[in-house]
């Protein structure tokens, strides 16, 4: 079930969007050779605390850390550590958090220092592969239009397309109905209604789109080592079209 939600739930929502596209902001200027995963998670943490939510990651089904840190062929569920950043690496912040009960969720890749040509093109598209996706949306939109957009896009510039993670509805749970895949076919799958609020988010890898788990059953890492990036927004279906809820 899809749920349609109020209008104090929209209020919440917003807020908890604005709180996670805030975090991301304030974390950027940190984003340098030598701090360490660790450190970024605390800072994320005391900065979610502070601004009256809760990081939504802690403790979500085990979960160990506060936000979902990945580097380089780390795909997703990156747990923080007192590995350091390098110049040349690309960096994913997972970000989510719940205010009086309900979520923002947005990732975002960024360049650490100088990176190489394919990193800063993998970085561009996966961020154009997302507003590819967006652009679709609106009431009457089916949820397979949003993947076959980013599909087309990402097969377009010879990206794999990871296929085992999927974007998801978001409301007073972090994970809601629909799933939102990356790759799909026109007019096929559930249909977007004004009120309903979802989290688009293509992962897309500069080789394979194959993955597996790490032995530490969380962080996902590419098959062939090669860099994989994430851009996500949770959005607000509306009549026209729709609002982004974490900006930043
Ligand atoms: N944004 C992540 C996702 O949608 C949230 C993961 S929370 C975790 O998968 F605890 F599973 F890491
Ligand atoms: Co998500």
């Amino acid at each position: 079930m899809i749920s349609i939600k109020t209008e104090r739930e929209i209020e919440l929502l917003k807020i908890a969007g604005e709180i996670v596209g805030d975090t991301h902001k304030y974390l950027i200027p940190y984003l340098k050779p030598g701090i360490t995963t660790k450190k970024i998670d605390t800072m994320a943490r005391d900065y979610i605390i502070s601004r009256g939510a809760t990081p939504s990651c802690y403790h979500y089904d085990g979960y160990p850390a506060n936000i979902c840190i990945s580097i380089n062929e780390e795909v997703v569920h990156g747990i923080a550590s007192n590995r350091k950043l390098k110049d040349g690496d690309i960096i994913t912040l997972d970000i989510c958090a719940c205010y009086k009960g309900y979520h923002g969720d947005s990732a975002w890749s960024y360049a650490v220092g100088n990176v190489s040509e394919e990193k800063k093109y993998l970085l561009e598209h996966t961020e154009k592969a997302l507003y590819k996706g967006l652009e679709v949306i609106k009431e009457g939109t089916h949820v397979g239009d949003i993947g076959y957009a980013v599909e087309t896009y990402a097969l377009e510039h010879n990206l794999g397309v990871v296929k085992e993670l999927v974007g998801h509805g978001v409301g007073n749970e972090l994970h809601e109905d629909p799933e939102v895949p990356n790759y799909g076919r026109k007019n096929t799958g559930p249909v977007l209604k004004s009120g309903m609020v979802i989290a688009v988010e293509p992962m897309l890898n500069l080789g394979t789109a194959d993955v597996y788990l790490l032995d530490d059953d969380w962080t996902v890492v590419t098959a062939d080592g090669e860099p994989s990036a994430h851009f996500e927004h949770t959005v607000l279906i509306t009549k026209e079209g729709y609002t982004i809820l974490t900006k930043r």
